[in-house]
């Protein structure tokens, strides 16, 4: 991989770089596996192609990615194109030391540069960790699907 580091002070000893255009698929690719999730190639592409996109990555000292997020424009809730936050994912042995903090923050300042006025995202109901994450910073819920499993067929 290839990253543009920026000239931001570190974080915890980790740098923050822009993945070079060339390499942002497979970056993608390998944290969706790392975080045992699908998303077609397709898709990323398209979002890829949507205005303003960007892939940030967490850098430890040796230069390996340890966190990431990936930043669009996306449909916003209220009809406005919105700043949309499509993936932040950190990789497991580095959570819980405020990584996902700073790439939420880091969302923010590429939303505000973009002069977007609010940041989206979609999240899993059942993944309270990220939840929590996005309440903490101020996200609230504007939609929330329900399902059941029908038995006893
Ligand atoms: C969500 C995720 C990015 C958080 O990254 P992280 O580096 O562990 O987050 P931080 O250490 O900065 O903690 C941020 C907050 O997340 C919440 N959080 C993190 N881990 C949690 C856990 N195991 N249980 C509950 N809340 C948790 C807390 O609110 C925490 O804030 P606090 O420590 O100030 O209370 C990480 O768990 C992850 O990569 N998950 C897999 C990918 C994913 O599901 N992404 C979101 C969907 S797009």
């Amino acid at each position: 991989m290839t990253y543009r580091l920026l000239d931001l002070p570190e974080r915890m000893g980790y740098r923050l770089a822009e993945v070079e255009p060339a390499h942002q698929e497979d970056l993608l690719l390998e944290a969706y596996r790392h975080i045992e999730r699908k998303l077609g190639l397709e898709r990323i592409r398209e979002i890829m192609g949507r205005p303003h996109h960007q892939l940030y990555a967490a850098l430890d000292a040796q230069g390996d990615w340890v966190g990431m997020v990936w930043l669009a424009e996306g449909e916003g809730s209220y009809g406005l194109p919105a700043g949309f936050i499509y993936l932040v994912a950190v990789k497991k042995q580095y959570r819980g030391r405020g990584l996902g903090h700073w790439l939420m923050e880091v969302a923010d300042w590429w939303a505000r540069q973009q002069g977007y006025r609010s940041l989206e995202l979609n999240v899993d109901g059942a993944n309270l960790p990220a939840r929590r994450l996005y309440a903490s910073h101020g996200y609230t819920e504007v939609r929330v699907r329900m399902r059941k499993v029908l038995t006893g067929w």
